[in-house]
């Protein structure tokens, strides 16, 4: 695996491990639990060490499923993250929410707390500073937002007092490259992460259908997905979150590590995506 410093002395690898669809989307779906589980494990086996939850996900039922995934493991060696649904904004509601994705998860703390999506009916402040309060009673370790913008970034982080944001969480791919042009540039230069996710585009980028990428898989000996999360991690400030219940394609997508494409090559892909 190869890593990326979230914060000072904190590392986390450069693909983790996303949840979306494990345990059911927007209700629980318990079909499948124990091949969720084994490729959960395995993906933790092959260093994928990262694993992006939410309560949404599932109805809950996605946090149950990796808080038993990752019983038997070293909790040291875990990097968790869970994110609170945009309708818990609310003080309350977001300490409530946080508690209950810890009992799922089966854990003490959680590593990166998460506003999922903005709500403009909630006042930013009142949120900021309930997700300050997990930080500082030590539900999690880091603190960050998902889908925001950089204007609503600084926003956000302007209602900070102790604590500072290290990730956004944003869509990120060759089919989706509206985060380099603004929000990318911003989180470098505040020392912030982007978690890029849909790192695969739901798997579209592992298909045929872009002559670059397939010359380009051709000329490195990979394969479409090796290259498309490879074009990602070698970008500064950024790891990626794919997800896979297959096992063969978590090890297909451990092949994106280890190398880099050129920078020529980099933006002639990026180039004939846009
Ligand atoms: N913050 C947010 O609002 C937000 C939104 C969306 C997603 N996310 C997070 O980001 C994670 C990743 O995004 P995503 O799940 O939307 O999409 P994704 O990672 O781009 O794609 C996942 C799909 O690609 C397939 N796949 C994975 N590796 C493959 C390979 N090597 N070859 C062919 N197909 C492959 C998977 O199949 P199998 O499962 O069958 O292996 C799955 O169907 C999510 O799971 C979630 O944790 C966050």
């Amino acid at each position: 695996m190869e890593y990326r410093e979230l914060a000072e002395g904190v590392k986390i690898p450069l693909l983790g491990l996303g949840t979306w669809g494990i345990g059911g989307r927007d209700t629980a779906d318990r079909s499948r639990d124990e091949a969720e589980i084994r490729a959960i494990r395995r993906g933790i086996e092959l260093g994928m060490t990262h694993i992006d939850t939410a309560e949404y996900y599932g109805a809950g039922h996605c946090e149950e499923l990796v808080g038993a995934a990752i019983e038997p493991y070293e909790r040291r060696d875990l990097f968790v993250t869970t994110k609170v649904w945009r309708n818990h904004l609310r003080h309350d509601d977001l300490i409530a929410s946080m508690e209950g994705s810890l009992r799922r998860l089966g854990l003490e703390y959680v590593d990166l707390y998460l506003v999922h999506w903005p709500n403009p009916e909630v006042p930013l402040g009142e949120t900021m500073g309930a997700l300050e309060r997990c930080a500082h009673e030590g539900f999690t370790r880091f603190i960050g937002v998902s889908n925001f913008p950089s204007a609503l970034l600084a926003e956000a982080q302007s209602h900070l007092r102790e604590h500072r944001f290290v990730a956004d969480q944003v869509e990120y791919s060759l089919e989706e490259q509206e985060p380099a042009s603004g929000l990318l540039p911003f989180c470098r230069r505040n020392g912030v992460t982007l978690i890029a996710y849909t790192p695969l585009a739901k798997g579209r980028l592992a298909r045929p259908g872009n002559a670059v990428l397939d010359v380009l898989a051709e000329k490195y000996g990979r394969t479409r997905a090796q290259v498309s999360l490879n074009w990602l991690i070698g970008q500064e400030g950024v790891v990626a979150i794919p997800k896979a219940s297959d096992p063969l394609h978590l090890e297909e997508n451990l092949g994106a590590l280890g190398w880099r494409l050129s920078e020529g090559d980099s933006r002639r892909l990026a180039e004939s995506f846009a």
